[in-house]
C-alpha cells in the first residue's frame, strides 16, 4: 500500500518536471501554442489506470487527456462497464501534443517514458488497459512482458499478467478510441473489450 503524502508528492514532483521538460522535443512547440502539458487526472487511488497515446489539440488547449470526439467515446466506454471518469486514472505515453497529429517519435516517447512509469508505480494500480499501440508496447516492454512485439489485432482484449515491483498487474490492451470513431464495427470491439477490462477488476 502506498503512503499517501508519499504518492501525492511523487504525483506533484512529476507535474513539475513535465512543466519544466524544456528537454523535450516536444516542449517549445507547446509554449509557442499557449498549450498546457497533459499530466493525467482521476482517483490517485484507481485500481484501473487508462493509457492513451498523446493528447490532441483540445487536450492541450485544456491540459486534460480525452476531452475531444475520442474521449466522449472513451466516456461512453466506461459508461458500458458501469464506470465513470472519477474510478479511474487517465493518463497517456507522450505528454504534450506532436505537431499535426503525427505519431509520436521514438525520441519522445523515451523523454516521457520515465515519467509514466512513475505515475504507475505511485498509483499502483491493479488493472492497466492501455488505448492503442504506442501504449500497449510501452507498458509490454515496460513490463518486460513475453506478448512484447506482438500486435494490437492478436492482444487486444485479452488480459495479460504483468509483474510489477508492488505486485501483479492485469493489463489489458485495447485499440484507440479513435478507430472507432467512424467504425461501427470496431466500436462493437471496443464495448466487447471492455468488458474483459471490467472482469479483471472483480
Ligand atoms: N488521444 C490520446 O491518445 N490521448 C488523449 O488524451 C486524447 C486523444
Amino acid at each position: 500500500m502506498q503512503d499517501q503524502n508519499n504518492r501525492e508528492a511523487g504525483l506533484a514532483a512529476i507535474e513539475d518536471e513535465i512543466e519544466m521538460l524544456t528537454t523535450s522535443p516536444l516542449y517549445t512547440y507547446r509554449v509557442a501554442q499557449g498549450w498546457r502539458p497533459v499530466i493525467g487526472e482521476g482517483d490517485h487511488d484507481a485500481s484501473l489506470m487508462l493509457i492513451g497515446e498523446a493528447p490532441g489539440k483540445e487536450e492541450a488547449r485544456q491540459g486534460r487527456p480525452f476531452v475531444g470526439a475520442s474521449g466522449r467515446l472513451l466516456d461512453e466506454l466506461l459508461a458500458s462497464v458501469g464506470l465513470q471518469r472519477a474510478d479511474v486514472y487517465i493518463t497517456n505515453v507522450v505528454k504534450d501534443r506532436p505537431p499535426d497529429n503525427r505519431d509520436p517519435t521514438v525520441d519522445e516517447v523515451r523523454i516521457y517514458a520515465p515519467l509514466l512509469a512513475r505515475q504507475i508505480e505511485l498509483i499502483q494500480p491493479r488493472v492497466i488497459a492501455t488505448l492503442g499501440r504506442f501504449a500497449m508496447q510501452f507498458v509490454l516492454t515496460h513490463f518486460a512482458m513475453p506478448e512484447a512485439g506482438q500486435k494490437i489485432s492478436t492482444l487486444h482484449g485479452r488480459p495479460l499478467v504483468a509483474h510489477a515491483p508492488y505486485g501483479e498487474v492485469r493489463v489489458v490492451p485495447l485499440y484507440h478510441p479513435a478507430v472507432a470513431l467512424y467504425a461501427a464495427k470496431q466500436k462493437q470491439t471496443l464495448l466487447a473489450d471492455f468488458q474483459q477490462v471490467r472482469a479483471q477488476l472483480e
